[in-house]
């Protein structure tokens, strides 16, 4: 080779090694500076997890995160089912060790104007907690905030009887009839069946055709069980249901036909999905609750989709008084979702039906 050649070649190497040593000090300073987030972020404390999750959610978040002492339950807020990355900075603008997190999610995802308290914090937690209900709640005042959620959906902030809203009866077999929601002086839901003798103490019931259909199955499979199950009172009229309402009144006194009795236009008996059962053996309602019956009918009912409407320690929710006898007809799924969550209807509605 000669001289020249070499001296060529030589030159080349050296390019190439110039050209290597340059490429290597530019990405180690790349990487040097794309991880001085991570280090600072390391020395606040955060975790190694920690910090790869907010460096998947995107670079930002990590930048905002510098901002903050660390985070100790980082990792409840970005799992948080509703937890949106875009909101990162405004949650922690009101994060601190001790707050709840899943309130800090929904303030801010809701533009919620209330500032963090604990009645927040319980209210927004509860199960049947719904948005458009909150001024009511933080309106309610009450020592035991663990029934605010509970009692506005039911109205209880309301007065019976006032503010009377219309029953919205296209909900259909879910249309709810109480102290709050009224029908119209001639209605009933769909086509109205007369109840077999062999069904009932009486001639003349009548129920809707499905809640018949259920309950003649209801009261067969009891049967195979030899007991006697039967409608004691099923349908009224707004005038029956009236002159029940004035006859209560009139013999017993005001406050007893209130908690006995719904005015007429508010008596769920008037929709035909309701009724009062007895036992054939002891026949009265009001000695219903000592029957084997009222046993088998608390744990089957809901098989049918019956549910029984106003249970025993609910009365401050129903309005009414424990009636052990009184079963409306809500089809399958909701009575077993009412029955396996021991809720009222009033509860259930609230959150499940009401548009
Ligand atoms: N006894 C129930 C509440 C009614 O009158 O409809
Ligand atoms: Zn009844």
């Amino acid at each position: 080779m000669s001289k020249k050649k070499k001296l060529k070649l030589k030159y080349i190497y050296r390019r190439a090694l110039l050209l290597i040593i340059l490429v290597l000090i530019f990405a180690g300073s790349y990487i040097y500076i794309s991880g001085a987030d991570t280090r600072s972020l390391k020395k606040i404390g955060y975790t190694t997890d920690e910090i790869s999750f907010v460096i998947n959610q995107n670079k930002v978040n990590k930048k905002v995160l510098k901002r903050y002492p660390h985070i100790t339950n980082l990792n409840d807020l970005v799992h948080n089912k509703d937890y949106n990355k875009v909101n990162l900075s405004k949650y922690l603008d009101i994060w601190s060790k001790d707050k709840d997190i899943n309130t800090i999610v929904v303030i801010v995802n809701n533009d919620i104007k209330y500032p963090y308290s604990e009645k927040l914090v319980t209210i927004v937690n509860d199960k049947y907690f719904i948005l458009d209900n909150l001024d009511r709640y933080m309106s309610y005042d009450i020592e035991d905030t663990s029934k605010i959620v509970t009692n506005v959906n039911c109205n209880l902030d309301k007065e019976a009887y006032t503010d009377e809203v219309k029953t919205d009866v296209s909900d259909g077999y879910l249309m709810i009839v109480n102290k709050y929601y009224k029908l119209a002086e001639d209605y009933h839901y769909g086509e109205l069946v007369t109840v077999d003798k062999k069904y009932s103490v009486n001639n003349n019931d009548k129920l809707e055709k499905n809640t018949y259909e259920a309950f003649k199955k209801l009261v067969d499979a009891a049967e195979k069980e030899n007991l006697h199950i039967r409608s004691k009172s099923a349908y009224r009229s707004y005038n029956t249901q009236k002159n029940l309402y004035d006859n209560y009144k009139k013999t017993n006194g005001l406050e007893w036909a209130e908690k006995w009795s719904a005015h007429p236009g508010n008596s769920e008996h008037q929709t035909g999905l309701a009724l009062d059962v007895c036992s054939k053996d002891t026949y009265t309602i009001q000695k219903f609750s000592s029957t084997k019956e009222f046993l088998w009918m608390k744990d089957n009912s809901y098989k049918y989709g019956f549910i029984l409407r106003y249970p025993e320690g609910k009365e401050y929710i129903t309005g009414y008084n424990y009636e052990a006898w009184h079963y409306r007809y809500v089809g399958k799924e909701v009575a077993k979702y009412i029955h396996d969550n021991n809720i009222t209807f009033e509860e259930y509605w609230a959150y499940f039906v009401n548009k």
